[in-house]
């Protein structure tokens, strides 16, 4: 079976197993705080899990991208190194919720692998959860004894809580799990080691490759386990591990998932994939990472400095770097890399297709700035490296490396290889020290503490009313704790809420709840999961009243108006542009909106012009929101709603239509379009490769700034007295230019006549011209000017000048070039001393110097010393 095939097989026994095919969830996560990445498939089901979202198919099964480089799951530094780790990987999975258990989960997984994928029974292993002491958990004997019915007890292997309690992070839905492992060695090497020896050992060739999670517990921030209220199953097997051991392979890498790929690395460099070690984890790190990166660009996750992105940076950087280090692509490949990609993967994922323009533009300017990078790194530690040899030392300081690490992005790991080459070594202990300081500065600043929720009411609704109400009377259900090093404040959930949450990019609600004991500010309103969490900074006494709560309508109404402009804009957009925009962030505030939309040039002022143009005609146009709420997505999409890559849509969706503008949307919005009175653009700039980003702003907030831009024009017509500014500004200009150009021809006059004064003034002193003066003049230029001239005229000059400039004062020293060296004179050193009597200091040429001081008064004095010079 190719790949493709056996993805299928997976779905398809699943579905006739009355299983619900469901598509992969965005391998970014959304609205999660405690992760970054999907890192299992059962992600996207964690609140049915938990019990805070109805369940409405109880069987479902799924191919899910998951991605597992930080936080609990973290492969990254296996990958490549191995032939069976991935920063990306497709998970098979199959879940019960509340439904079946262990035996039907054990059987099917059985059936499948034996029956469908014809894996010999011989070569397969189960391992089941040894229990925990500490946990008080006991072991899972129901699983072993389950497994007796397909494996002999030998090849039952009790695991420990790491290898068999699986959880998803610190916190959240866990479980004992059984995991299901494949001996894919040669049958020689089996006839020596028993494979039961060999796994979890980290054996390439002894490998789990499918995992039965019997879900059962929440793991509550304080570490507790708490029962969950039904049991559940969970499985994931690796979907390339899958395909190495059913196309007969001995690498995820040699299967049909990888080889066009790896093939293509090794036609852009030049090299062999199996001709040498080094070379081939270069191949593989490179085959993998361009995975991921394509992937989160086609999920609208672009590297950035910070969060998600700053980790999708750091995979483009390592893959750029196995690159240049050893396979010697010293320019950028990885869209070159990209096109195998998409010949391989393209047809299962078509966001690789559809996207391919921008992940190709972001791909190659990340690596075009990490090269430059590269290259100024490399100089700097050349540098270093001199100054540390000719200073007699053969150990570069971990300071200097942790500087270039930290500052310039350069990779420790080619630091040290730079090192090896030139019989270096870096002070690693230092540089640890560096690194572990660094890391507790910047866990002290962000570090987050939050308590479990504490339970008010057994009421588990949190319906969301505030489509249609913004105001409610509401029950706190939980609430918790949080602390920051800024701010300490609490979280509340009620059983229902006006109060929209953050999401979608609209930002949450603010407002207030009130009851006998008072008023309490809601701060802000954030989803978590499915749950919407108000956040306050005093907690009432008593939680189990009922309280008013009141949306801040003047904030959401200017959000609304903005929210619903945004959609009027991206209509524009497309219209004006072309049907290749799409969103790609959003941002909506009261007080302005921020749209990133890809487009691959600055837009003309014409553009932006007409995209303003149309959607204000829209707004007059006076379009009534069209809402349809729990709308099946695909007659969604006949409507022509777009559809975003890296957003989780149901079954059932909300569009929202102003016109002909017709958005999946779940933010509040205005009922007509007229109440957005107007939108005005306010810039529009670039924020990535391919990606532009527009700012504007509506309503009351479009209107003030409209009229302090005509305020500040009629200030600026009073001022030119004039009824047409721009005539009478280019009155001013012109004015304003002829007298410039007066003033110079003045200012020569005046310099001419002030020279003529000067050398009547000079006096000859044992054969020398001396001309010492303080005079008036307003530049330094004019005075440079002046001594130049003097000079150029006057044989066997010797000129002290003193001015004051601008409150200072500013001394010149001019000696003629032959009175230099016949006399040994040194302008320099001249000023120098004379400097002193103004509190200033100077310098320059033998022949010529300059000073500035703080004191004009001792300009005299300071001339007069000059002057003695000669005498
Ligand atoms: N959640 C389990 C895992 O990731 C099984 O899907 O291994």
């Amino acid at each position: 079976m190719n790949s493709k095939q056996i993805r299928e097989e997976f779905l398809r026994f699943f579905e006739s197993k009355s299983h619900q095919i469901v598509p992969s969830a965005p391998m970014v996560v959304k609205n999660d705080p405690t992760l970054m990445f999907t890192n299992a498939g059962m992600n996207q089901f964690k609140d049915l899990f938990l019990g805070n979202s109805p369940i409405k198919s109880p069987r479902i099964a799924d191919s899910q991208k998951c991605l597992r480089v930080s936080g609990k799951h973290n492969d990254l530094e296996e990958v490549g190194h191995d032939t069976y780790h991935h920063t990306m990987f497709e998970m098979l999975g199959n879940w019960s919720f509340g439904d079946y258990f262990k035996k039907d989960a054990i059987d099917w997984a059985w059936e499948l692998l034996v029956d469908i994928f014809k894996i010999p029974v011989d070569r397969l292993y189960a391992t089941v959860f040894e229990g925990s002491k500490e946990e008080g958990l006991e072991a899972d004997e129901e699983a072993k004894q389950m497994w007796l019915k397909y494996l002999p007890a030998d090849r039952i292997i009790y695991g420990n809580k790491k290898d068999n309690f699986w959880e998803m992070g610190d916190s959240g839905p866990c479980g004992p799990c059984s995991e299901i492992h494949v001996d894919i060695r040669t049958d020689d090497k089996r006839a020596l080691v028993d494979g039961a020896s060999l796994v979890n050992q980290s054996d390439p060739h002894v490998i789990e490759i499918w995992n039965l999670v019997f879900i059962q517990y929440n793991r509550k921030v304080s570490g507790q386990l708490e029962l969950l209220p039904a049991k559940h199953v969970d499985t994931g097997m690796g979907f390339e591990r899958l395909a190495m051991v059913v196309q007969g392979k001995q690498s995820n890498y040699d299967t049909d998932v990888f080889q066009p790929i790896i093939q293509k690395i090794a036609e852009i460099s030049g090299k062999t994939y199996g001709a040498a070690v080094k070379s081939d984890i270069a191949m593989r790190v490179i085959a993998d990472h361009v995975r991921t990166i394509a992937f989160a660009i086609a999920d609208g996750q672009l590297p950035s400095n910070n969060k998600a992105g700053y980790v999708i940076r750091r995979i483009l950087r390592r893959g750029v770097r196995y690159g240049y280090s050893v396979l010697g692509l010293t320019e950028p490949f990885l869209a070159k890399v990209l096109v195998a990609l998409i010949e391989t993967m393209g047809k299962a994922y078509p966001e690789l297709v559809s996207q391919r323009e921008l992940i190709e533009k972001v791909m190659t300017e990340e690596e075009v700035s990490f090269l430059r990078t590269l290259e100024t790194g490399i100089h700097l530690l050349d540098n270093e490296i001199n100054k540390t040899k000719a200073a007699g030392s053969s150990t570069i300081c971990g300071k200097t490396a942790f500087v270039l690490y930290d500052t310039h992005g350069f990779p420790l790991d080619l630091t040290e290889l730079i090192l090896k080459e030139q019989n270096m070594e870096l002070d690693k202990d230092a540089f640890d020290l560096e690194m572990k300081a660094q890391k507790d500065r910047s866990r002290s600043a962000t570090s987050v503490e939050t308590d479990d929720w504490v339970e008010v009411s057994d009421d588990d609704s949190t319906e969301f009313i505030g489509y249609d109400y913004t105001e409610a009377t509401v029950q706190i259900s939980r609430y918790r704790k949080v602390k920051t090093k800024q701010a300490e404040y609490y979280q509340l959930v009620f059983n229902v809420t006006p109060f929209y949450a953050e999401s979608g990019g609209q930002v949450g609600d603010c407002g207030w709840i009130e009851s006998e004991e008072g008023r309490f500010e809601i701060k802000d309103t954030k989803k978590e999961n499915n749950l919407s969490v108000h956040i306050t900074e005093t907690l009432p006494s008593n939680l189990t009243a009922n309280f008013a709560a009141k949306v801040d309508i003047e904030k959401r109404k200017l959000t609304q108006s903005n929210h619903s402009a945004t959609h009027l804009l991206h209509q524009a957009l497309r219209q004006v542009l072309g049907t290749h925009v799409e969103q790609k962030g959003s941002l909506v505030e009261p007080d302005r909106l921020r749209f990133d939309f890809s487009h691959f040039q600055k837009m003309t002022d014409e553009e932006i012009e007409a995209v303003e143009r149309i959607a204000n005609e829209n707004i007059r146009k006076n379009h009534a929101l069209n809402e349809r709420r729990n709308f099946p997505v695909a007659k969604a999409q006949e409507l022509g709603a777009m559809m975003l890559f890296g957003e989780k849509y149901g079954d059932f969706v909300r569009v929202i239509q102003f016109g002909e503008s017709v958005e999946l949307c779940g933010g509040t919005h205005v009922s007509s379009t007229s109440e957005i009175g107007s939108v005005k653009i306010i810039s529009e700039s670039a924020i990535a490769a391919g990606v532009r980003r527009m700012e504007a702003i509506t309503s009351t907030v479009a209107d003030n700034f409209i009229k302090n831009e005509l305020d500040t024009l009629s200030q600026v017509r009073t001022l030119v007295k004039s009824k047409d500014v721009v005539k009478g500004i280019e009155g001013l200009l012109s004015e304003n230019d002829s007298l410039r150009k007066q003033l110079a021809a003045f200012e020569k006059l005046r310099l001419a006549a002030l020279k003529e004064q000067l050398e009547a003034k000079i006096v000859s002193v044992s054969g020398v011209n001396v001309l010492a003066e303080v005079i008036e003049l307003d530049s330094a230029a004019s005075v440079k000017d002046l001594v130049y001239q003097l000079k150029d005229k006057i044989e066997n000059l010797f000129l002290v000048i003193g001015t004051e400039i601008d409150g200072k004062a500013s001394l010149s020293v001019m000696i003629s070039e032959n009175l230099v060296k016949e006399r040994n004179l040194n302008a320099g050193a001249i000023i120098r001393d004379i400097a002193k009597l103004v509190d200033g200091g100077g310098g320059g040429q033998a022949f010529y110097a300059t000073a500035g001081g703080k004191n004009p008064a001792g300009l005299a004095a300071a001339v007069e010393k000059g002057k003695a010079y000669i005498a």
